[in-house]
């Protein structure tokens, strides 16, 4: 990757905020420690660093060869529908917004709509999916790693049956539509896709990569190469940024980032990192961004809360909070240098609207001047920002992006002192849940529920 085309780290609208020369050294130690226990794989959790030298070498893996394949037949059907949940999702989702468009699916001309189920369990939204793949041909990627997930396992069940009732009078025509990405040899979906039959339509889930590391394995590369988006550039941004950040030295923007934030956190007293954009096509990244912080830091009382706000849009509805409120927020805000195209703005005889001294001006160059005065005024007002900034909104600039935060991530946890490849709260919910609903094996928090509720707590609100 060109030096212009890299990712640039600018601490102009924190000054103020930053850490004196003693800390920045203090910090450079720290950040410097976390970087080896990473790489060396000796800190908590080391076993799923897939991730860490995954992109290089998968570029020239098998597998990487039969995703393209894969993607190849699913892009001659109207739709792709994409199940899954968490890690197992959002990035897939997230780069196709950020590199198509939010509305790809209505601007796309040749490669499949991409829709995505097995996120919630509303059942308003199963049933418009329903609708909306109505007539259509389909495939489903269902994508799990233990096949058990309550929202992924519930979606894939119905859609399952509607490719059935479809089919109907083809044998094995339903099956056909349906490719697999779980684990490699264990759990609920392993099992029902065992057979020589589903070789070619089942992918992994690495044993080494937890769910909201794994976006550029098969599980994100699939459904986004079904969308048309070049996942060889995606790979390869995110392996030019595999060796940008090999080393832990001055110039290292990924661990100046982890040590930033972590100032912040402990130093500067703010507790919630805002990841901001002024792109409404990188709002699903933002959720992305959310689960890969949050459930890796949030743990043992410990770790900035992850949030993110698309601006301008938000800005007239969280600005006066930003602005104003307590303050306990950063941002981390993600441009483009370069416009994605020439849009300016028109000249009107008459300037009603008193635009007209806008006139010839870019609309890109007008969103990157509200950038610029937004971080001013948030600065002025005890809300710093880090800034990051990449050349182009492409695959190659947002694999690029994927690994510097996956990367900044761990180093973040591990600075943290945290393990932050697991994520054992998210089973307290599931348990309850599990417990309300009746389900086998639960009978144990069932009975505690009771004896601290009474029964009522098993009957609808
Ligand atoms: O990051 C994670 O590990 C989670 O978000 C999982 O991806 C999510 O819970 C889905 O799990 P599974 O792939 O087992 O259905």
């Amino acid at each position: 990757m060109e030096e212009e085309q890299r990712l640039r780290l600018s601490t102009v609208y924190a000054a103020g905020s930053l850490p004196d020369a003693e800390a920045w050294e203090a910090l450079r130690r720290k950040t410097t420690a976390a970087h080896a226990q990473l790489e060396e794989g000796t800190g908590t959790g080391a076993v799923m660093r897939g991730w860490l030298r995954f992109p290089a070498a998968y570029l020239e893996s098998d597998e990487f060869a039969r995703v393209q394949s894969a993607a190849a037949q699913i892009r001659k059907a109207d739709a792709l529908l994409v199940i899954g949940i968490g890690g197992s999702y959002l990035g897939a989702r997230a780069v196709i917004e950020a590199v198509l468009g939010r509305h790809y699916n209505e601007t796309r001309k040749v490669f499949p709509a991409v829709y995505f189920a097995g996120n919630s369990i509303s059942a308003k939204e199963c049933a418009e999916l329903e609708a909306l793949l109505e007539g259509r041909e389909f495939y489903i990627n269902v994508i799990s790693k233990s096949g058990k997930t309550l929202e992924a396992a519930l979606a894939y069940r119905h859609f399952r049956a509607v490719l059935e009732r479809k089919y109907a009078d083809q044998p094995g025509e339903a099956k056909r539509h349906i490719y697999a990405t779980t684990d490699a040899a264990k759990g609920a979906l392993r099992a029902q896709c065992a057979g020589a039959d589903w070789d070619a339509r089942r992918f992994v889930v690495p044993d080494d990569m937890g769910g909201r590391y794994s976006v550029l394995s098969a599980v994100g590369l699939l459904p986004i190469a079904c969308a048309g988006v070049d996942i060889a550039a995606l790979l390869r941004g995110a392996a030019a940024a595999q060796a940008a950040y090999a080393e832990p030295g001055e110039d290292n923007a990924c661990n100046s980032y982890a040590a930033l934030r972590y100032h912040f956190y402990t130093h500067g007293r703010k507790s919630v990192e805002l990841f901001a954009t002024y792109e409404p096509s990188m709002t699903l990244f933002g959720e992305w961004f959310k689960q890969l912080f949050g459930e890796s830091e949030g743990k043992e009382n410990k770790g900035l809360f992850p949030a993110s706000v698309t601006f301008t849009t938000d800005l007239h509805s969280l600005g006066q909070y930003i602005q104003e409120g307590e303050r306990f927020l950063f941002e981390t805000v993600v441009t483009f240098r370069e416009p994605a195209n020439t849009l300016a703005v028109q000249r009107c005889a008459e300037d009603g609207d008193e635009l007209n001294y806008l006139a010839g001006r870019k609309w890109h160059d007008i969103n990157r001047a509200a950038f610029r005065a937004t971080a001013l005024a948030h600065q002025k007002g005890g809300c710093p920002s880090l800034h990051i900034a990449l050349a182009r909104q492409d695959a190659e600039a947002l694999g690029w992006l994927i690994y510097f935060f996956e990367k900044a991530c761990a180093i973040s946890g591990y600075m943290l002192g945290v393990n932050p490849f697991d994520q054992p709260g998210v089973e307290s919910y599931k348990n309850f849940m599990f417990a309300l609903l009746g389900k086998a094996g639960s009978e144990e928090t069932r009975a505690a529920l009771a004896a601290a509720y009474g029964n009522d707590i098993f009957k609808e609100d």
